[in-house]
């Protein structure tokens, strides 16, 4: 960029030029307004989306079957949530653009060298090379299956928020993210909680993980100790503060807009996971609650 003119030949321009020949109109906006509209969107379709998901329970894990709504002549279970692939696999497809395509908008940024954004990116990679590389490989879930329409609109959800969140960071931070933001005490405690969030979410995934031996994929068990002692889903409780210390960490609206989807995703989720317990084990522990310990 000099003098405010985007050269073609710098990569950093490539997004503003791409916005400018899709919608003529954007043209009269900066790249920051465009950030802020995606994140305001971001934020109502995640209202929407818990207003949809308090209703039905996206059809993947134990919610599969529950979302069944015929039966064939020889008795086995059809759903209508259309074309499914091998539930691993899925879990792969749409988790995987988070972790690439948020590193190749990161790089494109005039932040993208510096250390704060660099601490950023690295803990946006733990989650996700996790998450989407090692946490499939993990599960124990052959033979399950996931409908194509959770993993398509996953992929939707994943490229648009790596994109705000990548390009905020490593572009349009505009230089607040300098050194001192390293001694920052939104910085730190927003790290630490970060961390936090991602020991409960990884131990409280490995837990549940756990309770299946070989060729037990599709038995469910009551899952004792760590954080279960207080929640029926601390694994999605971890998530959340994982996502509520980034939000802290990068004070951004990005992180905002993420976190607040991310609730308005797991809550309905965890609601249903907790009446499914309730359901499906008589000596489920009273005293448990659903995601927030001693609360709800
Ligand atoms: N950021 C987001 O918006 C978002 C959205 C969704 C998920 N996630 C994260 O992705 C991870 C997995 O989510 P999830 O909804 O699949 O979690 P989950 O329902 O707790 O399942 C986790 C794994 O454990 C197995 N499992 C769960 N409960 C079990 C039990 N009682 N007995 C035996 N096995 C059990 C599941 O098998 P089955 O698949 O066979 O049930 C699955 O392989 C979590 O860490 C969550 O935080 C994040």
């Amino acid at each position: 960029m000099k003098d405010g003119t985007c050269q073609s030949y710098e990569s950093n321009c490539v997004i503003q030029q791409l916005y400018k020949s899709i919608v003529p109109t954007v043209s009269e906006m900066t790249e920051l307004d465009v950030y802020s509209y995606i994140c305001w969107v971001v934020m109502v379709v995640g209202v929407l989306a818990f207003a949809t998901t308090m209703i039905v329970t996206a059809p993947y894990g134990r919610h599969y079957q529950s979302n069944n709504n015929s039966v064939t002549k020889d008795g086995e279970r059809r759903t209508n949530w259309g074309p499914k692939i091998p539930n691993r696999l899925g879990w792969v497809i749409m988790e995987a653009p988070s972790s690439i395509f948020f590193w190749h908008i990161y790089r494109l940024g005039r932040f993208a060298d510096n250390t704060v954004p660099l601490i950023f990116l690295g803990l946006w990679q733990c989650h996700y090379i996790h998450r989407s590389f090692l946490y499939p490989l993990r599960t124990k879930t052959s033979g399950k299956q996931i409908p194509m329409l959770v993993v398509f609109l996953a992929i939707v959800f994943n490229l648009v928020n790596s994109y705000i969140n990548a390009r905020w960071i490593s572009e349009l931070q505009s230089g607040r993210y300098d050194h001192d933001w390293l001694l920052n005490p939104r910085f730190i405690a927003g790290i630490f909680i970060f961390f936090v969030g991602m020991i409960i979410n990884i131990h409280s995934d490995s837990v549940v993980i756990n309770l299946r031996r070989p060729g037990e994929e599709k038995q469910y068990k009551i899952p004792l100790g760590g954080a279960y002692r207080f929640v029926s889903s601390p694994n999605y409780l971890g998530e959340l503060i994982e996502w509520g210390g980034w939000a802290l960490a990068t004070w951004s609206l990005s992180g905002v807009s993420f976190l607040l989807f991310t609730a308005t995703n797991l809550v309905p989720r965890a609601i249903s996971n907790h009446r499914w317990y309730r359901e499906s084990f008589k000596d489920y522990p009273s005293e448990r609650k659903c995601i927030i310990p001693y609360i709800f």
